[in-house]
């Protein structure tokens, strides 16, 4: 539809036609039950039903095409109704958990990722998703980590920046493309004390340096919406702050698309206490330009009335409204209601998917330890043991739509690669110990003790028999995701004490660790030879393993999060300020900024991850010491495979800012690449530095660069290479 004949739709409209265009309800309206959704139905009037612009959280082809169908038939204008639906990391096929996909440092690769699961999506009927998550996020307590792409915002704006791409394509006309929906807008992942929902209280120049940088870089992408987040910022909460939506958004970042807001936080502005009403929470929204309200009934209920009274203008409704119509009109709802809906089978996976997902879990694994070269595995007797083991949840608890008896288990990779009678298996224990608190409530299992014991005394005898032991370990999946924030993140204890007890049988023992944030794992590494994160693989979890145990692929996984030695490190980050009190590296600490029982530091820093070969780094150099800000510098070094397997490794430019008007980090990670080396071969790896990656929000309140003494580092992990020096005049 052309622009002048939307208007004209918009104008033909009625106000309550033009105010449920605004309004979001759960699927569950849409369905003879709310197996969907888990939300009961009969929650909204069937007016709002029958106008709401927009669902979310329902799927299926034959489903939608019929809702659609009859939707249309009675809308007063026949505009169709748009399908949402949160695809966060896979539809059908589930590829690993954002944090997964992070610690891949391979940003073609997750837009390769986002492309499949759009094709897959839409062919169900949806239009858009709620993703690329772009929160960054420094705290392990935060159970929502998981579905970030971590602690840095280069990373996660290269990470977010291609998973728009990847939904949307060159133009969302094309039914294999979806919208895209840049979220929790915004500083969601600082959350105060790590626990979900709460205040974040920033300082502008952490909060434009840090927090804003991935959004911002998404949205010049383009991507349809921009949702808004539960939490406040410094004291107004996001979903009514015209400093966040109108000043920076539409302003600064020129985001033109639609501003939605995440599942009811229009109307707990009121338990924010920053809204007297339903009808106040809906101004507020309103005037900070929040276009659609997701799921809070407050535009059903009031908009209509504001507008009437003229406390909301007509011409601030009909903008909105537009939004949402220029929405439908560039995914061609208009021509094609049913745009992408596979009919026949839906969408299934296919081998290209499965290998995709496969690719992505090798890539995603980080291997921290690997002592006498324990990987990769050799033909010898091996058992599997623990409660992840043969476990067919590998996939996150954002990612509903895919069925997990698609998923392939490590036991079952196994059983592909070894002859069955090299392997055993044995699950060890529970995974929880009892009664648990999960998202899903009370883990309870009946006879625990018994159940326990009996798992351990099988696992005992497969441990003996074996040569060496995988330990297939970690957190629950249900224990990371929306609204599980722990003070506590230690694995199981009866994780850890099958742990103790099988080593007791004296074999090698390798442990892959399952979970959606960091653990504290200093016990886990002292028991075992290798140690290897794997995040929540999804459908190809236990391909992915195995290539990588087998040494068919080398890990090539870098952490896109610290592991830190304590929770009370929390919120951790490798990019934090010198203090004027610097403890000197593994120098004493008395009188400076350090900690009587630990390290400053993480166990597992930034950025770090092992190979089964090894590089070095040659002769890391710059191109000149000094740089006008119309000039550049080449920052380049030699890396050289000096193993005997072909890996990948991923070469990190950190740079300094030594003196300036506002403190900076010790480094900050400035660009990266991953390049993928045989035995023996060496490449040149260079990068650019240029004056616009010196800026920063300085004590003048200006994003600008400040000339002075700069520190490069070209290495392997935020922790080492040697500094180069450069100066900017
Ligand atoms: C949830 C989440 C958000 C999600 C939305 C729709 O509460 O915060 O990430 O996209 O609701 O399911």
């Amino acid at each position: 539809m052309d622009k002048k004949a939307l208007e004209a739709l918009l104008n033909d409209m009625s106000t309550e036609e033009k105010v449920m265009q605004l309004v979001q309800i759960p699927g569950s309206e849409y369905e003879a039950s709310a197996e969907i959704t888990g939300i009961e139905r009969g929650q909204v009037k069937d007016n709002v039903k029958k106008l709401a612009g927009s669902t979310l959280g329902i799927w299926g082809s034959k489903r939608l095409r019929k809702i659609q169908e009859q939707y249309i038939k009675e809308h007063p204008h026949h505009i169709p109704l748009m399908f949402m639906l949160d695809v966060i990391h896979g539809h059908k096929t589930v590829l690993p958990c954002p944090l997964g996909q992070g610690a891949t440092f391979d940003p073609d690769a997750v837009k390769k990722g986002a492309e499949m699961q759009a094709q897959e999506a839409s062919a169900d009927g949806v239009h858009a998703t709620f993703s690329p998550m772009a929160d960054l996020c420094r705290d392990a307590r935060w159970g929502r980590i998981m579905e970030s792409t971590g602690e840095d915002k280069i990373l996660n704006s290269r990470m977010a920046t291609a998973m728009v791409e990847g939904y949307q394509g060159d133009d969302l006309k094309d039914s294999d493309h979806i919208a895209a929906c840049v979220k929790h807008y915004a500083a969601y992942g600082a959350a105060e004390a790590g626990r979900d929902y709460n205040n974040t209280e920033l300082s502008e120049h952490t909060l434009r340096e840090h927090y804003l940088r991935a959004y911002s870089e998404a949205i010049k992408k383009d991507p349809s919406m921009v949702m808004t987040s539960f939490n406040s910022v410094n004291g107004i909460p996001a979903t009514g702050n015209k400093f966040l939506m109108k000043k920076i958004l539409r302003e600064e970042f020129g985001f033109k698309g639609v501003l939605i807001s995440d599942w009811g936080a229009v109307g707990e502005m009121i338990n924010h206490g920053f809204a007297e009403d339903q009808r106040d929470a809906a101004l507020k929204a309103m005037q900070a330009g929040v276009d659609i309200d997701m799921c809070s009934g407050c535009y059903s209920s009031s908009l209509e009335d504001l507008v009437n009274t003229g406390a909301v203008s007509m011409q601030m409704l009909d903008e909105a409204v537009l939004r949402v119509l220029n929405m439908k009109n560039d995914l061609g709802l208009f021509e094609d209601p049913y745009r992408g809906i596979d009919m026949d089978a839906g969408p299934v996976i296919t081998d290209e998917s499965r290998n995709l997902a496969r690719e992505t879990v090798a890539a995603s694994l980080v291997l921290l330890e690997n002592k006498d070269k324990t990987l990769p595995l050799r033909k010898e007797k091996y058992a599997f043991i623990g409660p992840y083991a043969d476990n067919k949840k590998l996939q996150s608890s954002w990612a509903f739509s895919g069925d997990d008896k698609n998923t392939v288990t490590v036991w079952e990779a196994a059983k592909e690669v070894y002859e069955p009678e090299s392997i055993k298996v044995s699950a060890g224990c529970t995974m929880l110990d009892q009664d648990t608190m999960t998202a899903r409530g009370k883990r309870h299992v009946d006879n625990w003790e018994e159940e326990n014991s009996k798992l351990m005394a099988e696992a005992i005898k497969a441990a003996e028999w074996a040569d060496t032991v995988i330990m297939c370990l970690g957190e629950d999946f249900a224990q990371s995701g929306e609204a599980t924030s722990k003070v506590s993140i230690e694995i199981p204890n009866v994780q850890l004490n099958l742990l103790k007890e099988i080593k007791k049988a004296g074999k090698k023992i390798v442990t892959l660790i399952f979970t959606g944030r960091p653990l504290e794992l200093n016990e886990v590494r002292e028991l075992s030879d290798a140690l290897m994160i794997c995040w929540l693989p999804g459908t190809e979890g236990g391909h992915g393993i195995m290539d990588i145990l087998t040494g068919k692929v080398s890990p090539s996984g870098r952490l896109p999060v610290s592991f830190p030695y304590t929770v009370g490190q929390e919120p951790l980050h490798y990019d934090m300020y010198p203090t004027g009190r610097p403890r000197p590296e593994n120098g004493p600490s008395a009188f400076t900024s350090s900690y009587l029982d630990c390290e400053n530091g993480a166990l597992y820093p930034f950025g770090y991850g092992l190979s089964y070969t090894s590089f070095e780094f040659i002769n890391p150099k710059l191109s000149a010491q000094k740089m006008s800000d119309t000039e550049t510098i080449t920052a380049s070094v030699i890396v050289r495979n000096i193993g005997d397997m072909k890996g990948s490794v991923t070469v990190q430019l950190y740079i300094r800012d030594v003196t300036s008007s506002r403190v900076r980090p010790i480094r900050e990670l400035a660009d990266f690449k991953k390049i993928s080396l045989d035995p023996g071969a060496e490449e040149e790896v260079s990068f650019v530095i240029n004056e616009e990656m010196l800026r920063f929000w300085t004590a003048e309140e200006k994003w600008e660069s400040e000339a002075g003494k700069f520190l490069v580092w070209i290495c392997n992990s935020s922790r080492d290479g040697q500094a180069l020096e450069f100066r900017l005049i």
